[in-house]
C-alpha cells in the first residue's frame, strides 16, 4: 500500500481528485496518510479534514528564518514517513535535503506542457495568463519527479488541452484542471503505486500493466 503525503497550498481540487480516485478504485494500492499546508486558511486542509485525513499547517511565517522551517518542515515530512510526496499547488521551495531524501519520490502537478510556460514565476493563473499571451492553440497539464531545479525533473505524464476562442485565464485554467490535471495526477499515482514507473538516465518509462 503505498502511502502519500500531499502538500497543498490552496484550494486542494487536486487533492480532491486524489482522494476521490482512491475512494473509486480508479487509484489502487494507495492511500493518502497525510495533508500538510503552509497556508492555515487553505480550503484543500478543510477537504482533507472532511475526508478523515490527518492535516496539518506548517507555515515559513511561523518560525525565525528560512532554515529553522525547512528542519521542521523536514522532521513533520519524516515523522509521516511517507512512500511518496505529492505537490498539488504547494508554493513552498523544497528544501534541497528533502529532495535529496526523497529522490525520485516526490511529484509534483504543473499546469502546462512542460518545457513550456514552467519555471520561476509560472504557477497557477500566470501559466495560463502567459499561454494565452503567446497565443499557443494547444495548453495542458504535466506530472514530473521533482529535482533541485524548478519544474525540470523527470516528466511521467502530459495531457494537453485546445485552447477555445474568448478563453481568459479563469476559463482556461479551470479547462486545464478539469480536463487534464484532474486525470493525469490520480493516474501518475496509480501508475507508481502499481510498480509501473522507473526512471532511467532521468527519462520515466511506464511499463506495460502485467495481464491479470
Ligand atoms: C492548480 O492550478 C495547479 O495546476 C497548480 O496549482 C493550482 C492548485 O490548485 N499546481 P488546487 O489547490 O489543487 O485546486
Amino acid at each position: 500500500m503505498l502511502k502519500i503525503l500531499v502538500l497543498v497550498s490552496g484550494g486542494g481540487t487536486n487533492l480532491q481528485a486524489i482522494l476521490d480516485a482512491v475512494d473509486d478504485g480508479t487509484v489502487t494500492n494507495a492511500e493518502v496518510a497525510a495533508v500538510i499546508s503552509n497556508n492555515k486558511n487553505a480550503y484543500a486542509l478543510t477537504r482533507a479534514r472532511d475526508h478523515g485525513v490527518d492535516a496539518q499547517c506548517i507555515s515559513p511565517k511561523d518560525f525565525p528564518d528560512r532554515e529553522t522551517f525547512n528542519e521542521k518542515f523536514l522532521e513533520a515530512v519524516d515523522a509521516i514517513a511517507p512512500d511518496i510526496i505529492v505537490l498539488a499547488g504547494f508554493l513552498v521551495v523544497i528544501p534541497a535535503e528533502m529532495i535529496a531524501r526523497y529522490r525520485n519520490r516526490i511529484i509534483n502537478i504543473h499546469p502546462s506542457l512542460i518545457p513550456a510556460f514552467c519555471g520561476t514565476g509560472y504557477y497557477g493563473l500566470k501559466v495560463h495568463e502567459a499561454a494565452l499571451a503567446r497565443g499557443v492553440k494547444v495548453v495542458g497539464a504535466t506530472v514530473h519527479f521533482v529535482d533541485e531545479g524548478t519544474d525540470t525533473g523527470p516528466i511521467i505524464l502530459q495531457k494537453a488541452v485546445e485552447v477555445q476562442e474568448g478563453d481568459t485565464p479563469e476559463i482556461l485554467q479551470r479547462r486545464v484542471m478539469e480536463q487534464a490535471e484532474w486525470k493525469i495526477l490520480p493516474r501518475a499515482i496509480d501508475l507508481i503505486a502499481n510498480g509501473r514507473v522507473a526512471v532511467e538516465e532521468n527519462k520515466v518509462k511506464i511499463k506495460e500493466e502485467e495481464q491479470r
